[in-house]
């Protein structure tokens, strides 16, 4: 973005974008132009309309307006919602229905007007479906139409629930939903199989007749969907697309939901750019893509094609570049993920000294560290670095009741076999709490304590296949997960209090964390934020300036080639050893979205297509070929 010297880029966009250095301050944008809407009507003495969203996107949005609502005296008596959906069959009372999402989030936490705050119906008989959703339109109309709407969007490109397939003069109706969205849900509803599979929405014309529209988007998940929202044919495939034909439709996203965008991805097609050591790598790099040419093959004609001639002026010719872009990415290329001792480290990405390193890897949820870090971590201790592994919430949250109710079942036998009193009375309580909270209600204190231990000993069955020692594993257990569930986590100072101390006690060479370009709401997102706050708290701790932080990509999700620092090879052995290490989490078999479906269904396999996937685009650059490549960025602290 900095780097394009002009607005070429605009012709390719159809949909104006503006790229925020942070959520936050897109949100207090947005929020803006709320208040504005409501101040103007509120002396026009009229009301103001809205249109909503639920998920992860508008919620720092919805914080930001309460926040103007109790500081700033913003008045929501004035206000109309309408939201854009619902899950059919679930009840308002069901904790994952929009409803109480809403109530949560919102409307009880401001002077909304209970009458004035819509959804539409998921609760209504099949027969009656049609006629609410006919209802739902006509209440919009009365209120006046929507003023604003706010939209997010899914990674299918869905906005409200309009799936693929979704025509431009769409209006409120019954859906069946994508499986990809039921999958992104699966988390939410511990499992995809309890994902509802239909849900009501506005139509894609509902929402093209709002005065104005703000779609939100954050992080890297959202990139792919947003580059061919903007940049795209309007076409069913994409719903969103379909904004573009809105007269005042803007776009605010981070710099993670823009990173697809071409201006920022490719911005040597769209215009001059500054010709950075970063850039001249990402650029080199994707040609070599591009033109399927390992890099020593390129030529000057490559270049001149694809926009680069200005960088074969700058450098000189393609045979000097391309031996610069070759030892380059050669010199990521290390087993050594903790530094060689005794070895030239000059081209190497961790220095060789001090060794053994005290390497901390900071696991957001139990499971992250092997799934993402695996191989490295099974290196760094075989290599007798001083290696502690953080996990940094419990991850209780994602344990479904049935693999409570084995443990419970397992206490209850246990404690009768040996007639133990204490045992089966901890035991019966146990149980007893479960069926009480039924399926609806959230976990009890005691529950949530025996899912965090369930995957403590699935961390400890996992570290042991990589030869790490149960001591050398710490359960932080973060104060903002414990207290807290998805979408609603507020983490404050006593989580980067808990950090700073672990990290004062470790005083670390080498920090291995993720969540950066992850949506900031979710649990990586925010544990990576943590770690910034108690870096920026330790800047004065001596080790700081020691330290090397590097960055792996949560499940999911992996570096591409220009922008790793440090590539490690696994082994067909290693490779599989650590597959053997994931598939020690059992009660995750189905939970994360992130985690993925390989052909066969399986959400495990995801790993080893993204390690794999990196390998081949070292071999495809020309260089060593390798069964897998975990991938690291390292991180400038003062960015
Ligand atoms: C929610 C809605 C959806 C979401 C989209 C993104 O009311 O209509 O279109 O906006 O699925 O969800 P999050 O924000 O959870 O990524």
């Amino acid at each position: 973005m900095r780097q394009v010297l002009n607005l070429e880029f605009a012709q390719r966009e159809h949909i104006p974008t503006t790229i925020y250095t942070s959520s936050d301050q897109a949100c207090a944008r947005v929020a803006d132009a709320i208040c504005e809407l409501i101040t103007a009507r509120k002396a026009a003495g009229k009301p103001a309309v809205l249109g909503l969203a639920t998920g992860s996107t508008p919620v720092r949005l919805y914080r930001e307006l309460i926040r103007r609502h109790r500081e700033e005296g913003l008045s929501f008596a004035n206000v109309i919602i309408f939201n854009l959906d619902e899950y059919y069959g679930l009840i308002p009372e069901h904790p994952q229905s929009y409803r109480r999402f809403m109530q949560e989030q919102l409307f009880n936490l401001v002077d909304l007007k209970p009458e004035n705050c819509h959804l539409p119906d998921g609760d209504v008989p099949r027969e009656d479906v049609l006629a609410s959703c006919h209802a739902y339109e006509e209440a919009i109309t009365e209120a006046g139409g929507i003023d604003i709407q706010i939209l997010g969007i899914g990674r299918t490109g869905h906005i409200g629930f309009n799936e693929p397939g979704s025509t431009p003069d769409s209006r409120t109706r019954l859906i069946t939903l994508d499986s990809l969205t039921r999958r992104d849900a699966a988390r939410d509803f511990l499992g995809e199989k309890n994902v509802p599979r239909h849900a009501i929405t506005m139509g894609v014309a509902t929402i093209l007749n709002a005065r104005k529209i703000f779609l939100l988007a954050w992080g890297e998940a959202k990139a792919e969907v947003i580059a061919q929202a903007v940049e795209g044919q309007q076409t069913e495939a994409i719903p969103a697309s379909f904004l573009q034909k809105h007269p005042d439709c803007v776009f605010c996203i981070d710099e993670a939901a823009a990173s697809h965008l071409t201006r920022v991805r490719h911005p040597w097609l769209v215009g001059m750019v500054e010709w950075s050591p970063a850039m001249i790598r990402k650029a080199v790099l994707w040609l070599s893509r591009k033109t399927g040419k390992p890099l020593l093959k390129l030529i000057e004609e490559d270049y001149s094609e694809n926009g680069m001639a200005d960088l074969l002026t700058e450098k000189g010719s393609a045979y000097e570049l391309n031996i610069e872009m070759f030892n380059t990415a050669q010199h990521t290329i290390t087993g050594w993920p903790g530094g060689k001792p005794n070895a030239d480290d000059s081209h190497r990405p961790e220095r060789a000294k001090p060794f053994p390193k005290r390497s901390l890897i900071l696991s957001p949820e139990p499971l992250d560290d092997i799934y993402c870090m695996g191989g490295t971590l099974h290196r760094l201790v075989n290599q007798n670095n001083d290696v502690t592994v953080a996990y940094l919430t419990s991850g209780n949250l994602a344990v479904p009741d049935s693999e409570a109710r084995r443990v419970i079942e397992l206490m209850l036998e246990l404690g009768e076999k040996r007639e133990s009193a204490d045992d089966l009375k901890f035991a019966r309580l146990l149980d007893r709490k479960l069926r009480e909270k039924g399926d609806f209600g959230d976990d009890p204190a005691e529950i949530r304590q025996l899912k965090g231990l369930i995957r403590r000993t699935e961390s400890r069955s996992s570290a042991r296949l990589l030869d790490t020692d149960s001591k050398r594993l710490r359960f932080l257990d973060l104060p903002f997960y414990e207290n807290g569930r998805y979408r609603s986590f507020q983490p404050d100072e006593s989580d980067v209090e808990r950090l700073i101390e672990l990290l004062r006690e470790i005083r670390p060479h080498q920090i291995f964390a993720t969540g950066f370009g992850n949506d900031p709401l979710s649990v990586p997102g925010l544990c990576f934020e943590i770690l910034r706050s108690a870096l920026a708290a330790s800047q004065s701790e001596p080790w700081v300036n020691d330290c090397h932080i590097w960055l792996y990509r949560g499940p999911g999700m992996e570096w591409e080639t220009h922008e790793i620092d440090m590539a490690v090879p696994l082994s067909p052995d290693e490779f599989e050893n650590k597959i053997q290490g994931i598939y020690q989490h059992q009660t995750q078999r189905n939970q994360s979205p992130n985690l993925g479906k390989d052909g066969d269904g399986n959400t495990w396999n995801l790993a080893s297509k993204f390690n794999r996937a990196t390998a081949s685009a070292y071999d495809a650059l020309g260089l060593a070929e390798y069964e897998a490549i975990e991938a690291f960025k390292r991180l400038d602290i003062n960015r």
